[in-house]
């Protein structure tokens, strides 16, 4: 079931108000306090992005995981109307380095909340005022109707729960499609900054980096890539 909105705060939190339902996605035009990762706002100015949260059971596995997997499910999803698409630990979708996707995911006692961002019309123009290198499904020429993208979107998300639930999502799904690994990167992580060479994705879906201190596992934080191979 859809439930569409024309305004809101933001999906997630309205997603957190109503009544629990499995699978219920909550969609609107517009949000007037779009939230993004690590306490930032999400941009999303009427019709010019999808904004949608996804009501799931909560899932017992580990966090770090979930996420991986729910940003392989909207990878999986932009793949489906381009080639080109990549990821980024733990969960932003790119293409040719810039960020057209990102997925916030808040975990109550009785649900999961899977918000996703997609941008889909914004010019290049006004892609220009974004905190970071951003992009639009339009703005790289790309064709799409945006009622199948979503329902595309809800199934991918379902099926990615499913595969969580029964422990069987596998995280070189993610892995194969994120060319972090290998590159020599920063991560800031609450505060910290840590550099080193992404090693790979271990089975908990954290990201291994060799530091001159040593292996170091991370759950969270802000990759960029220092200088490409
Ligand atoms: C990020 O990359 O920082 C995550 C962005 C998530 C944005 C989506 S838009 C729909 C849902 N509602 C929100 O307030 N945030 C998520």
């Amino acid at each position: 079931m859809v439930v569409h909105l024309e305004r809101v705060d933001s999906t997630n939190e309205e997603a957190k108000r109503v009544p629990f339902c499995h699978g219920l996605c909550i969609v609107a035009r517009e949000q007037t306090g779009g939230k993004g990762r690590r306490g930032k706002s999400w941009l999303s100015e009427r019709d010019k992005g999808l904004y949608a949260s996804f009501l799931l059971r909560p899932i017992e596995r580990n966090v770090t995981l979930s996420s991986l997997a729910f940003g392989w499910a909207v990878f999986k999803t932009l793949s489906n109307f381009s080639e080109g698409f990549y990821l980024k630990w733990p969960n932003d979708v790119y293409i040719k380095g810039r960020k057209v996707a990102g997925v916030l995911i808040e975990g109550l006692k009785e649900r999961t909340v899977v918000g996703v961002g997609i941008n889909l019309y914004y010019t290049r123009k006004e892609l220009s005022f974004f905190p970071v290198p951003a992009t639009s499904l339009t703005a790289e020429g790309i064709e799409f109707d945006r009622e199948e993208l979503l329902r595309e979107l809800h199934r991918n998300i379902l099926e990615t729960h499913s595969l969580l639930e029964e422990g069987k999502f596998r995280v070189e799904l993610f892995e194969e499609n994120c060319p972090l690994i290998g590159k020599s990167i920063k991560v800031e992580t609450d505060g910290n900054v840590l550099t080193g060479r992404a090693l790979g994705i271990d089975r908990e879906g954290a990201l291994v980096v060799e530091t001159e201190t040593g292996i170091k596992r991370l759950f969270s934080g802000d990759v960029s890539v220092r200088e490409v191979r």
